[in-house]
C-alpha cells in the first residue's frame, strides 16, 4: 500500500472503460478475488466459483452490456482498478470496485467512483446503491465521501446496502468535481 495521496506521482490513467477491454478486466477481477478470497466481504466462495465459470460471453455482457459499463485505471497498459456500473430495475448500482494491493491509497478507488458517479448523472440516473460490508472500511468510507448512506430498512444479503437518494445533490456534485479535478 502506498502512503495517503500518493498518486501524482505514479501517473495512472483512469478512465470509462472501451469493450475491447473485457479481456484484461476480467483477468484483473479473478486474480482480485483470489487475492481477497479470505476477505468474506468482497464475495462468499460460492460467489467465487459461480464468476470463475462464466463463459466470455456473460463476460462481456456484465462488463459492457445494455444500461452497463465499467471503469478501468492504467499504469502503462497494466490494470491497476476496475469498477462496474448496472443499471437494474431503474437504479443504478455500483459493483466490484477493486485496486491493485500495491496502488491502494492513492486516490484510485475514489476517482473510478467518481467517473461512474459523473457518467450515471450524463446518462440520467437519480438514486445509486451500492453493497458494502459494515466491515469494509476502505470502501465504506469511500462510499460515505460521496454521501451514501447505509440503508438499515431491509435484512438478508441486502443489509449491506447503502443509498445516494440523488446522485445530483450538492455533497456528492461537490465530492465528484473535487476527485475529477484532482492530478
Ligand atoms: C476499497 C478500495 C477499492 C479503495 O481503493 P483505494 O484506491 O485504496 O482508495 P482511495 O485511495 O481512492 O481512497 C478513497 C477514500 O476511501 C477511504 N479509504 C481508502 N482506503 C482507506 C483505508 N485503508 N482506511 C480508511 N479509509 C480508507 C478514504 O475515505 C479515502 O478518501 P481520502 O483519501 O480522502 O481519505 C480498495 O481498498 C480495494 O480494492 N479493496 C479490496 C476490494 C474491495 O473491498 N472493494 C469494494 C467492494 S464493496
Amino acid at each position: 500500500m502506498l502512503e495517503k495521496n500518493q498518486n501524482e506521482k505514479l501517473d495512472i490513467e483512469t478512465r470509462i472503460a472501451i469493450p475491447k477491454e473485457w479481456k484484461k478486466l476480467r483477468d484483473f477481477r479473478l486474480n482480485l478475488l483470489d487475492d481477497e478470497s479470505g476477505n468474506s466481504y468482497v464475495a462468499t466462495s460460492r460467489q467465487i466459483r459461480e464468476i470463475k465459470k462464466r463463459t466470455d460471453e456473460q463476460w462481456k455482457d456484465i462488463l459492457f452490456g445494455k444500461d452497463k459499463f465499467s471503469v478501468i485505471a492504467l499504469k502503462d497498459s497494466e490494470v491497476v482498478g476496475m469498477g462496474r456500473a448496472e443499471k437494474y430495475k431503474g437504479i443504478w448500482h455500483l459493483f466490484n470496485l477493486g485496486v491493485k494491493d500495491e496502488f491502494r491509497r492513492a486516490r484510485i478507488g475514489a476517482k473510478l467512483t467518481a467517473i461512474r458517479l459523473n457518467e450515471i448523472k450524463i446518462r440520467g440516473g437519480k438514486e445509486v446503491y451500492i453493497f458494502v460490508s459494515k466491515r469494509n472500511v476502505p470502501s465504506l468510507k469511500n462510499a460515505e465521501s460521496f454521501g451514501f448512506r447505509r440503508d438499515n430498512t431491509f435484512w438478508g444479503r441486502v443489509r449491506n446496502r447503502m443509498i445516494l437518494d440523488d446522485v445530483n445533490n450538492p455533497i456528492t456534485t461537490k465530492r465528484i468535481e473535487e476527485v475529477l479535478n484532482e492530478k
